[in-house]
């Protein structure tokens, strides 16, 4: 039997989705960076080796004798060595500096979903370009597929926004807003009756967050990133950190919900007639702190959003949402 997944492709986190021959759904996810060790000496590299063997970390040895972590181990080790592990991706699209990047998206990548046989198909996630930075996305979503291609499986991109709207905005008849705070970027789409209207991305999200943070209390971005999957709570922090990060959760809020307003007020005739008022869908990792829904309801209200909003409901699973609309489009 042909294999169906849907892959949400992050600048933070890599997510699967496959249907298994019970029909039951089952997703998987891996951090989407690496880390570098440069060993010393030769007596070095085979402590280190050692010691990531016994730890049973997931590595690489490149061909200059460094070890390159990949996934949520990375993340841990340059956490304890007070540093920052590298990423692949930086604002939704394959980072352009980094030469490093492509190889080791493919290893990430390879290692969520395997090789594809025959009739095996992959719909994976690409975001909107953004409206307030000069990159375009294509480069990006032509080497994604060539890639995943090359792996065995029939590649076809899906809107990150879109995907959303297929898992959440069902009983809505396919019809609302969808807005997803990823790492990288802020997803913004309008679909009406299963056709997106407007779509596009505004880049400040979890990693502004996080560097913000950083930069305000001299901490590495990588620390305040853990604590603040730790467990955030917007009205009730409880560290130096995470009062550091509400504040900057309501002035990312605040600086994408103006974005997306001035935008569509801009495009004020092209805007849909909604029946009723407009659902909005919210996903992604940092839609997971807890007041986050209240939050964004309370600076829904200051920015002259330009149409009449009814509920604002956060997706089932925050994180697993576009990999499961990617899967539900692999299917249909
Ligand atoms: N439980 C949590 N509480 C708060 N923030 C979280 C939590 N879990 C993840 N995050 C944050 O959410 C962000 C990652 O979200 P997500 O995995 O949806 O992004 P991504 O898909 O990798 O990125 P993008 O869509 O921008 O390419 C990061 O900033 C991460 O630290
Ligand atoms: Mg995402």
């Amino acid at each position: 039997m042909s294999r169906k997944i849907g892959l949400d492709i992050g600048t933070s986190t890599l997510v699967s989705g496959i249907v298994e021959e019970d029909g039951v759904s089952v997703f998987k996810s891996q951090r989407d960076c690496f880390y570098k060790i440069i060993p010393k000496t030769a007596v070095n590299k085979n402590s280190i080796k050692m010691s990531l063997d016994k730890r049973k970390v997931s590595y690489v040895e490149d061909e200059d004798g460094a070890f390159i972590i990949v996934g949520k181990d990375a993340l841990e080790i340059a956490v304890e060595r007070n540093d920052t592990a590298e990423r692949p991706m930086v604002k939704g699209v394959i980072s352009p500096k980094d030469k490093a990047a492509l190889p080791m998206l493919k290893f990430i990548i390879k290692s969520l979903i395997g090789e594809g046989k025959k009739g095996d198909k992959c719909f994976f996630s690409v975001p909107s370009a953004p409206i307030d930075g000069n990159f375009d996305i294509l480069y990006h979503r032509e080497m994604l597929s060539l890639y995943i291609n090359q792996m065995g499986f029939e590649a076809t991109p899906i809107n990150e926004a879109f995907a959303v709207a297929l898992s959440e905005l069902v009983e809505s008849e396919l019809t609302g807003a969808v807005v997803t705070y990823g790492a990288g970027l802020c997803n913004f789409s309008i679909v009406h009756e299963g056709d997106p209207l407007i779509q596009f991305s505004v880049g400040r999200s979890g990693d502004y967050i996080d560097t913000s943070v950083a930069n305000a209390l001299d901490v590495s971005p990588s620390l305040v990133q853990v604590e603040k999957e730790a467990g955030t709570d917007l009205y009730n922090p409880k560290t130096k950190i995470i009062q550091a990060v509400s504040m900057y959760y309501r002035a990312t809020i605040d600086y994408t919900l103006q974005t997306i307003s001035h935008e569509l007020n801009k495009k004020k005739k092209d805007l849909p007639m909604f029946r009723d008022p407009m659902t909005i869908v919210v996903a992604g990792g940092l839609t997971k702190a807890k007041g986050f829904v209240k939050m964004f309801d309370e600076v829904l209200k200051t920015v002259g959003f330009p149409m009449e909003v009814g509920k604002v409901l956060c997706a089932k699973d925050p994180l697993l949402a576009v990999a499961n609309g990617a899967l539900l489009a692999s299917m249909l």
